[in-house]
């Protein structure tokens, strides 16, 4: 349960753009609607697209209403809308944010302010500067906190350059780095379901797992963002950031309490333990692939080339293949596979781990007959579950095995998007779901010497036919013989 709240402000820069239309405003629209939000709040949405507090009102009332779970309730829209104002205004100017100043002075404000900076990243840096020196990050009158969105610069030197720029100003407990996985109910599990079952702790270290995948695929492509896409590409997009993380509750030790500072120094840890890997070796453990054109679920859909705003020759990737290994007592000699994907056969994020083979193989009729090895399976998205694949005996005269799996499903389906209990973190100034300056650090250190190997590799990418599981030359990162990448929930090889 939630301590009570202190009135704030919430302001959001971009407010008219997709992150907030698609995500902020529904949540906060949710929490509202709950009850959840201090009583009284004001949200202050920034944008220049859009002149007028009415007609933005106009748009949020479509966009939530296709959004909002169980249909846009009218009369509490209302009373929303009572609770948001609107800024109209471009933020290159430093004169806006004199105004802007002036106008947060209104006694409708509550003097506590949250900055949300839905905006691109390149931008961070300089919005941060123009709030600093109009005086709205000092604490005089009330808390003041900045949101910001990963990523969090585009490699390690441009990340300890923004970092720089919000020292001038900002404290790092003013600071909240959203990484939308840690608001994932499932993730969050993550750490329930090895913490709080001790039954697992024995078997969680190299004695007895043979290897871990962290799978993220979707079937989208990249929409209107071409041109962030295009820049950043999937490896910074997703595996710097939420696959990295998700990594780190896998292997992390178990933190002292499971307060912010507790959590966050062991995740610290954890990726400091990441083998750097060999400049030599990057292309066996690193692989990047486009999509090409292909069908997906039915339909047929363009390259990654002829999307919007895409130059023909770029060598971006939309598929992103990495191996860790750590370097430490628990982990020493596991890989670690994690791959992402856009224009993949089907939605899905999910961490498989798979377990050792028993000494002896004793239930088999031929020599080449191996079992299957154990896996546990955490479903991210769309199924929330876990699954604990088992070999049993078939029902019969013969001695023939084959796989089951037990299985836990967490959600009742409730749909709450992640976004919700990140925002009321943020008001409460809970820092535990949000990434430290040094961890974002961390994360860079182990990704730029693939970002720089590929940078060399300026005119050539593999690709990849829309709707299917990704390129097959990805195999290569696995070291045994036989291995590949876990695809499903179902058990597999029940032949
Ligand atoms: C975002 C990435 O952070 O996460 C997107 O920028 C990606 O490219 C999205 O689609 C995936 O989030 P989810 O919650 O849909 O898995």
């Amino acid at each position: 349960m939630k301590q009570a709240l202190d009135d704030c402000t919430f302001v959001i820069f971009g407010v008219t753009g997709n992150l907030a239309r698609s995500k902020l405003l529904p949540a906060l629209y949710h929490l509202y609607v709950e009850n959840l939000l201090p009583e009284g709040v004001r949200i202050l949405g920034l944008g220049r697209r859009i002149a007028d507090k009415k007609a933005w009102i106009v748009e949020l009332e479509a966009d939530l209403n296709d959004r909002v779970r169980g249909g846009l309730d009218n009369e509490a829209f209302k009373r929303f809308s009572n609770r948001l104002a609107y800024f109209h205004g471009g933020l290159k100017n430093h004169e806006n944010y004199q105004k802007l100043a002036e106008y947060l002075q209104n006694k409708d404000f509550p003097r506590n302010i949250a900055f949300y900076f839905s905006l691109p990243p390149n931008l961070y840096g300089a919005v941060a500067s123009h709030l600093g020196k109009v005086g709205l990050l000092k604490e005089e009158q009330g808390w003041r906190r900045v949101v910001v969105e990963k990523p969090f610069g585009s490699n390690l030197e441009s990340a300890r350059d923004l970092q720089h720029h919000f020292d001038k100003y900002l404290n790092e407990f003013q600071i909240f780095r959203i990484d939308h996985y840690l608001g994932k109910e499932t993730v969050q599990n993550v750490q329930v379901f090895r913490f709080a079952n001790l039954l697992l702790e024995p078997l969680w270290n190299r004695n007895y797992i043979d290897h871990v995948q962290i799978t993220h695929s979707e079937t989208i492509g990249i929409g209107s963002r071409g041109m962030y896409y295009d820049e950043a590409g999937a490896l910074r997009d997703m595996i710097q950031s939420h696959l990295l993380q998700l990594l780190s509750l896998v292997a992390m030790e178990p933190p002292v309490s499971m307060k912010a500072e507790d959590l966050r120094d062991e995740k610290v840890k954890l990726l400091r333990s990441i083998t750097p890997i060999p400049k030599k070796s990057l292309s066996s453990y690193a692989f990047r692939s486009q999509y090409a054109n292909g069908t997906v679920k039915g339909n047929k859909v363009n390259s990654y080339i002829e999307e919007e705003g895409i130059p023909n020759d770029s060598v971006s990737e939309t598929y992103a293949a990495v191996k860790f290994h750590i370097d430490n007592w628990r982990w020493r000699d596991v890989p670690f596979y994690l791959r992402t994907g856009k224009r993949m056969k089907e939605k899905r994020s999910m961490v498989a781990i798979c377990f050792r083979q028993p000494p002896k193989q004793f239930f088999r009729t031929s020599q080449l007959e191996r079992f299957q090895p154990n896996w546990l399976l955490i479903g991210i998205q769309p199924d929330e579950t876990l699954r604990m694949e088992l070999t049993v005996k078939k029902p019969g005269l013969n001695m023939k095995t084959k796989t089951i799996s037990l299985d836990a499903c967490f959600s009742d389906d409730v749909g709450k998007d992640a976004y919700e209990g990140l925002l009321l973190d943020v008001m409460e100034g809970d820092h535990t779901l949000f990434l430290r300056s040094d961890e974002v650090d961390e994360s860079w250190k182990i990704v730029d010497p693939i970002l720089r190997y590929w940078d060399t590799q300026t005119d050539y990418i593999s690709t990849y036919p829309a709707g299917s599981w990704g390129p097959d030359e990805s195999l290569r990162l696995f070291e045994k013989e036989g291995q590949s990448w876990r695809c499903s929930l179902e058990p597999e090889g029940n032949k």
